[in-house]
C-alpha cells in the first residue's frame, strides 16, 4: 500500500500482475458529484495508442465498492479496483537470473531474496490506472472550486515543442494520439516513436502540466509548499527523473532583474512573466502554475543489454521480449496531472 495526501489521501494498492489493482480515497466531502463519465474520459487518455503504445490492451471497468452512491460521494472512504486480465508473468521468469537494465528488477532482488518478477511488480506502469481514478475524483473535487489542471507532451527523443502554450493547447493535445499541442508535432513525435521501436529501442521526453484556477496565497510553506508536494508526487510516478517549475534549471543563467516577475495593477494585481511558474514562498502567486516532468526511456527494450547472470554471478546478455511501450510519455500526461489534481485536492481541504 503506497499513500499520499492528509485530508484527501489516497492509497494504491495491487501489483502489475495481481488479480486486481484498486485504491482507497478519504476524505472526499459528501455530496460531491462524481461523473464515472469523467473517470473513464481520463481513464481512456492512458490507454496505448495503436503503434506508438505497448500492445498490453485491458479493459480497465472500474468497479466501485463503496463511497459512491447515485452519482455523488457519500463521506466515506471510496474504494475501488480494476481487474487485471493479463497476467501471464512467464516471460518475465528470465530476469529473476539476468536482470533488465533501466528496470527495478536488480535493487527489489538484492532488498527481497524471495521477491519473484512477475511484469513489472509494484513498479509497473499498470498501476497507474488505479492513480489516474483517483486522480479523476480530485480532478471533479477541484473543479467545483474554480481549479482545473491539464497537462501535454513538450517533447518526444529530439522533437521538442518550443512555443509558448496555453492551458486550452494542453487541453486540445488530447486529441492527439502523442498528446502533442499540433497535428504536425504529434505526426513528427509518432515517427520518433516509431522509429525508436522499430529499432527495438525506446524514447523519452517531456510533459508539461498546466493548473489554473488557483487564488493567491493558496498553498503551504516548506514541506507543504504547492511545489515540493507537487514534485514529490510526480516523481511517484515510474520512470519520471526531474521535475521544474516555471523557467526551473534556466533560471540558473539569468539575472534576477529577468527572471522575476514583475507586477503590474489591471483590475487586481498581474504579473507580466511567469517565470516562476505560478509559486512564490510555495504558495499561489495568482499566475498559472506550470511545470515540466521528463520521463526517461522505457527501460524494457527488445535490444540486447549487458546485464549479469545472478546465479553463476557471470556477465551475461538479456533482451526483453513482450508487451511494452516504446515510449511513456503520451500515456503519463493524464497520470501528471492526476497527481496533480490529488495534492491540489489535499492542499485545498487543508486550506479550509
Ligand atoms: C504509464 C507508464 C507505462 C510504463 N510502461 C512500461 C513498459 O511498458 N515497460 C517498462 O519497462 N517500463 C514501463 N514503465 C516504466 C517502469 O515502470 C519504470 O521505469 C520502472 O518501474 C523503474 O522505475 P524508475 O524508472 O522510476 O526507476 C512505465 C511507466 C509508466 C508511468
Amino acid at each position: 500500500m503506497y499513500k499520499l495526501g492528509s485530508q484527501v489521501a489516497y492509497t494504491l494498492y495491487g501489483e502489475s500482475h495481481s488479480e486486481f489493482i484498486g485504491g482507497f480515497l478519504d476524505g472526499i466531502p459528501k455530496d460531491t458529484d462524481i461523473s464515472i463519465d469523467q473517470i473513464k474520459r481520463d481513464l481512456a487518455l492512458r490507454k496505448p495508442a495503436a503503434g506508438i503504445g505497448t500492445p498490453r490492451i485491458e479493459p480497465d471497468e472500474v468497479e466501485f465498492l463503496s463511497g459512491i452512491l447515485g452519482g455523488k460521494a457519500t463521506g466515506e472512504r471510496i474504494h475501488y479496483r480494476i481487474k487485471n486480465t493479463n497476467t501471464d508473468s512467464s516471460k518475465y521468469d528470465i530476469f529473476n537470473r539476468t536482470p533488465r537494465p533501466g528496470h527495478a528488477d536488480l535493487p527489489a532482488l538484492v532488498k527481497s531474496p524471495d521477491h519473484r518478477i512477475k511484469g513489472g511488480n509494484q513498479f509497473s506502469g499498470r498501476l497507474t490506472v488505479s492513480v489516474v481514478v483517483a486522480g479523476s475524483i480530485a480532478r471533479q473535487l477541484i473543479s467545483q472550486h474554480g481549479i482545473s489542471v491539464a497537462a501535454f507532451t513538450r517533447a518526444i527523443g529530439k522533437v521538442r515543442d518550443d512555443e509558448e502554450r496555453s492551458f486550452e493547447d494542453a487541453v486540445k493535445a488530447k486529441e492527439f494520439q502523442t498528446k502533442a499541442a499540433t497535428s504536425e508535432l504529434d505526426s513528427m513525435m509518432t515517427r520518433e516513436i516509431k522509429d525508436a521501436s522499430a529499432d527495438n529501442d525506446s524514447v523519452g521526453g517531456v510533459v508539461e502540466c498546466i493548473a489554473v484556477g488557483l487564488p493567491v496565497g493558496f498553498g503551504g510553506t516548506w514541506f507543504e509548499s504547492v511545489d515540493s508536494e507537487i514534485a514529490r508526487a510526480v516523481f511517484s510516478i515510474p520512470a519520471c527523473k526531474g521535475v521544474e517549475f516555471g523557467k526551473g534549471f534556466g533560471l540558473a543563467e539569468m539575472r534576477g532583474s529577468e527572471s522575476n516577475d514583475p507586477y503590474y495593477y489591471d483590475h487586481g494585481v498581474k504579473l507580466r512573466s511567469n517565470n516562476m511558474g505560478g509559486i512564490l514562498g510555495g504558495m499561489s502567486d495568482g499566475a498559472p502554475v506550470v511545470f515540466r516532468a521528463v520521463f526517461k526511456p522505457t527501460p524494457s527494450i527488445g535490444k540486447e543489454q549487458d546485464t549479469v547472470d545472478l546465479k553463476d554471478m557471470s556477465n551475461a546478455k538479456v533482451k526483453v521480449e513482450g508487451r511494452h511501450d516504446p515510449c511513456i510519455v503520451p500515456r503519463a500526461v493524464i497520470v501528471v496531472e492526476s497527481v496533480t489534481c490529488l495534492v491540489l485536492a489535499d492542499q485545498m481541504r487543508r486550506e479550509c
